[in-house]
């Protein structure tokens, strides 16, 4: 078989680690698990699975138009948020043109991009943050997408509303730019960008949520983007019909309602955050003041060597020498005891070198 080139170039994902009896903070799933009510919600669903789903998620996105505040028909839905990375990629992009992102980040924007066989410009980030000028100096006329992970995945950093709506005020407005926001439920930073305004002036952005991590949904695969209804129109092209199942979307709909579920895991996330912060800064470690559901350390020393001392302890973290950061692990913000094990294994790690 002659293997397409672009196709070539890509190489599988690599999830965060999974070890057995270790507990998971490499992926940054929701450790207080899924809503009761989604949990009901698949258990209801389970009689109705001989049926197709409805195409269009209707109720979900009737539901999700309210709470967000935007037209119905301006939501698109994925299974998961990565799959619309790959419609924006597949409506927008032919063999040759660009997409600009920056180096360490989630790595799905640059797979979306070579899947059909696109360059993807990486910008490296500047103090850990997304270099928004270097970012508009890097799009020129073979640019079609624009990435800006917010907060970004692994560092944990955020640009802030006003800078967002200078950047996107200079980005040519037939370049679309993918706000990803999969973590932007976490944030408190009082400037964090309010999206549903910038959605209201610039008709070239798609904002991508998902339900796979505050909603703790990450096995039922359901993301959704908000844009410009004619953006929206051209991804629909793009999408299998029946791309988000009947058991994801009814889940999804009951976890909507849970206000007290999301409230809750806002407050265990910054409790712990706040806590590991403290720490971390106790001990002298770096690391990134992070508005996500994670933090990313300086571990000082090879990230795969950190990642097994931390594993010894029984808890699973990611190593970041994929993202670019070989000497830094990210930690999803757990349970006290977990994260105290993390912290322990670093600090017996600094004492043995
Ligand atoms: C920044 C970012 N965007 C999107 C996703 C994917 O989300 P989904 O599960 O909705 O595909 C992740 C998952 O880790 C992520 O870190």
């Amino acid at each position: 078989m002659k293997l397409r080139e672009s196709v070539a170039e890509l190489t599988p994902y690599s999830p965060g680690k999974k070890h057995p009896g270790a507990v998971k903070l490499s992926s940054n799933e929701n450790p207080l698990g899924p809503s009761p009510a989604a949990i009901a919600a698949v258990r209801d669903s389970a009689t109705k699975i001989h049926l197709y789903p409805d195409g269009s998620g209707g109720a979900l996105r009737a539901k999700l138009a309210s709470c967000r505040g935007c037209a119905p028909e301006q939501i698109v839905f994925g299974n998961g948020s990565d799959e619309i990375m790959v419609f924006c990629a597949g409506a927008y992009i032919e063999p040759g043109d660009t997409a600009v992102g920056a180096d360490i980040t989630f790595s799905q924007y640059r797979f979306a991009t070579t899947l059909f066989g696109g360059r993807y410009r990486a910008v490296p980030l500047i103090d850990g943050v997304h270099n928004l000028n270097s970012m508009l100096a890097a799009i020129d006329e073979t640019t079609r997408l624009v990435f800006v992970c917010n907060p970004n995945n692994p560092t944990g950093t955020y640009r802030s509303h006003d800078e967002m709506a200078t950047f996107l005020s200079m980005v040519p407005p037939g370049v679309l730019v993918v706000l990803d926001e999969a973590y932007a439920e976490y944030a408190d930073a009082p400037d964090f960008p309010r999206s549903g305004e910038l959605l209201d002036s610039f008709s070239n952005l798609i904002v991508l949520r998902t339900f796979s991590k505050i909603y703790g949904m990450a096995a039922l695969r359901v993301g959704y983007g908000i844009g410009h209804r004619d953006i929206v129109a051209d991804l629909a092209r793009v999408r299998q019909p029946f791309n988000v199942n009947g058991v994801a979307l009814a889940a999804a709909e009951a976890a909507l309602d849970d206000d007290g579920f999301v409230r809750k895991s806002i407050e265990f996330t910054r409790t712990g955050k706040r806590r590991f912060g403290d720490q971390l800064t106790a001990e002298g470690f770096a690391f990134y003041r992070s508005q996500a559901n994670f933090v990313c350390v300086q571990t000082d020393v090879p990230a795969e060597v950190a990642y097994t001392r931390v594993l010894e302890s029984g808890v699973t973290v990611r190593a970041l020498t994929s993202f670019g950061l070989p000497n830094a692990i990210r930690v999803t913000i757990g349970e006290e005891a977990s994260l105290d094990r993390v912290l322990a294994s670093l600090c017996t790690l600094r004492e043995t070198r």
